[in-house]
């Protein structure tokens, strides 16, 4: 029997046509009619007018953070649970993360914090030059709350989607809620280039820069010519191939993550000790992973136990993300709250929720929990 992955790259006959047909157009290099069909239909999706197709999540993150204006010294509100990425990007800006706690009720950034940290800082005159959301294993953050009081403040939201493609709050898609907003197209995300990412904005000067400065901030001579310092940033033309016949078959991966989210909840959901990450009744989550929290005292066996047993049968599956407040790369990083997400990593698993996990696999998955729970 194979390993079983938490979220494996799901490619099919469509990717190996697009790619192969990238590769005997030519287009090899990082430009070419893939990089832009993956663009322009990505950016339909997301009903935003622009995108720009990069090298990473990461590099969309930081590309974001400069064209909103962080600049060394500035202070950025980032999630605190959340992959470390998110305040990475902060710290190639030259910002300062501050790192704010999840809501018990969505795991998502805390609305109520946030509210709280902007008014304090409004008052002393020290407001973050942006506010970093994650929307969170596939569901948003609380877009009802706290795009107003961005607003409020005029303070710039930077909507990091990398895992949330295809997701929407009241209806309108994950990605499109900041003035700029970014996807990751690394191997475990929804839809996959092996390694790639997306910045979109409505702002059509922002993503004009995002293309500029991610080839190199080349200026438009035939000699090479700079006036600014750009990075090497741009999404290879066979990359964007498999990220168009991917996007094709983003809502049937995301029904069968549905699928899997909602059978997990069947089989394990009466069991004692066990909950799942809860559903935000804004919206609805790409279910990119299913996490449950296991309480040791009602389950009997700790979320390590468990992952360890789904180990022991070739399993993958993950503890949820440790807080970055909890990180020794953030010791020194101002944080707001913590417990709420200390706990999830503390109880949090992720379990195997790709679009090609076979049923005969993801019962393996559910029988091995159902033996471990008490008669
Ligand atoms: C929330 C979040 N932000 C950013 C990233 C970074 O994306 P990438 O790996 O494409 O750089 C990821 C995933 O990798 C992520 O999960």
């Amino acid at each position: 029997m194979s390993r079983v992955y938490l979220s494996p790259p799901d490619v099919g006959d469509e990717e190996r046509r697009m790619l192969l047909e990238a590769l005997d157009s030519g287009w090899i290099a990082p430009l070419g009619p893939h990089v832009d069909a993956f663009e322009a239909e990505l950016a339909r999706r997301v009903g935003v007018p622009y995108a720009v197709a990069l090298s990473s999540g990461t590099a969309a993150l930081h590309l974001a953070l400069l064209l909103v204006g962080v600049e060394r010294g500035d202070d950025v509100l980032v999630p605190s649970f959340t992959f470390v990425a998110t305040a990475n990007a902060a710290t190639y800006a030259g910002a300062r993360p501050v790192l704010v706690d999840s809501d018990e009720a969505t795991w998502q950034m805390a609305p109520d914090l946030v509210a709280q940290e902007l008014a304090d800082r409004a008052r002393r005159g020290t407001l973050p030059k942006a506010v970093v959301t994650v929307d969170l294993y596939g569901q948003t953050a609380d877009y009802g709350r706290l795009v107003p009081m961005c607003e409020e403040y005029g303070v710039v939201l930077v909507e990091d989607a990398a895992e949330a493609l295809g997701a929407t709050h009241r209806g309108a898609a994950a990605g499109s809620f900041g003035a700029a907003g970014v996807f990751s197209f690394n191997g475990n995300k929804i839809i996959t280039t092996s390694g790639g990412g997306m910045l979109v904005s409505g702002d059509e000067r922002l993503a004009g820069r995002a293309r500029h400065l991610a080839t190199q901030a080349r200026e438009p001579e035939a000699h090479y010519e700079h006036v600014d310092m750009g990075f090497n940033y741009r999404m290879s033309n066979l990359l964007a191939a498999l990220g168009v016949a991917q996007l094709h078959g983003l809502d049937r991966r995301m029904g069968r993550r549905h699928d899997v989210n909602a059978a997990y909840r069947r089989a394990l959901g009466g069991l004692p000790g066990i909950r799942f990450m809860p559903r935000a009744d804004y919206g609805e989550p790409n279910d990119w992973l299913t996490c449950i929290l296991v309480d040791p005292a009602e389950f009997g066996s700790t979320r390590e136990e468990i992952r360890v047993a789904l180990e022991a049968l070739d399993i993958e599956s993950r503890p949820t993300w440790k807080p970055l407040h909890l990180q020794p790369l953030f010791a020194g990083a101002p944080v707001l709250g913590g417990s709420v997400s200390a706990r999830i990593f503390e109880h949090g698993l992720c379990l195997p929720s790709g679009s090609s996990l076979s049923d005969e696999d993801q019962q393996r998955v559910v029988e091995l929990i159902g033996q471990m729970a008490p008669a």
